[in-house]
């Protein structure tokens, strides 16, 4: 695997690729990566060659009071790990390769972008569009691969990529879970043995939305307090928001239809856990739920 620091030779080896005619897969991640980032690199791998792995932990992402400093950085065991993949490239570039001290320009998504984790989050959604962007013109990949673990972010950069016209094509995988349902993070990491007992609510609260929808309740009030009722019952854990949301719009919605998603943020022992379930109309009217 070759690993490239800079901008300038990851653009040139990047236009040698695509001269010549291969298809550039490109996984952006912060690192500390887990089954979830190499689930993304296997579905890149069965649709192009060569694939490119970023891992670069964007500061203009992080809030003023978020765990920049803190977040878990193992690059020797992450680039093990994609060797053991065979990936073809990482990118790993400095902070100031990407933000230079005469950095002026950001991206911001509207609408999209200000709910939800972006209202919890100020400023998120601005930070993962703008480097987003950055990556996206520096490895310039036919397709780009991100989980729908974090589908607010999938569909925001979905959103940028057809509003500025890029060439790339979004492609959004499913959320890889732990044996217990907990969906995977790397800031699982910072969860202790007592937390981590309690982390899995989350998924026990879509769960048990799902069982009433396989049971034929569509009203989304009913839904979004069951899911409440759940939570509640954990007293580890504090949500933030529990919704849910048309999958396109990200507005709540009052009745199942077409394409929704549950979503939900939750507080567990100080560490902010996110999941959610898509939930898909069938042809004959049923539902399909997939967490
Ligand atoms: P990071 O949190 O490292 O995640 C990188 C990619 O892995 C994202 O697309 C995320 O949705 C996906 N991912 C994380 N956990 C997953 C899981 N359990 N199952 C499936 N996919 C999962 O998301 C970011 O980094 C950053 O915001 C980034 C897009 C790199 C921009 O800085």
């Amino acid at each position: 695997m070759e690993t490239i620091y800079t901008i300038e030779w990851m653009k040139q080896a990047a236009r040698q690729a695509r001269a010549e005619g291969r298809i550039v897969g490109f996984v952006p991640t912060m690192g500390a990566l887990h089954e979830g980032h190499l689930s993304l690199v296997r579905a890149a791998q069965e649709q192009c060659s060569p694939v490119v792995v970023s891992i670069f932990v964007n500061p203009a992402q992080f809030g003023p009071t978020e765990d920049l400093s803190k977040y878990p950085r193992p690059i020797e065991r992450d680039r093990a790990l994609l060797e053991d993949l065979r990936v073809d490239c990482l990118f790993a570039p400095a902070t100031a390769e990407i933000y230079p001290t005469d950095f002026r320009t950001y991206v911001e998504v509207g609408g999209l972008g200000d709910r939800y984790e972006g209202r919890s989050r100020p400023g998120h959604f601005r930070g993962v569009a703008t480097v987003v962007l950055k990556l996206f013109e520096i490895v310039q990949p036919q397709l780009a691969y991100f989980g729908r673990k974090d589908a607010q972010q999938a569909r925001i950069v979905r959103q940028m990529a057809s509003d500025l016209n890029l060439d790339t094509e979004i492609v959004v995988c499913p959320i890889v879970r732990e044996a217990d349902g907990l969906a995977m993070s790397s800031r699982n990491a910072y969860l202790n043995a007592e937390d981590r007992g309690h982390a899995t609510v989350l998924y026990r609260a879509l769960d048990a939305a799902r069982n009433k929808i396989l049971g034929d309740e569509r009203d989304a009030t009913h839904l979004v307090s069951r899911m409440r009722e759940v939570l509640k019952s954990e007293p580890g854990a504090e949500p933030d928001y529990v919704e849910l949301v048309d999958a396109d719009t990200f507005e709540p919605v009052t009745l199942l239809r077409r394409e929704c998603l549950a979503v939900m943020a939750v507080r567990v022992g100080g560490v902010r856990l996110l999941d959610n379930m898509l939930i898909t109309q069938r042809e004959g009217g049923g539902f399909e739920v997939v967490l």
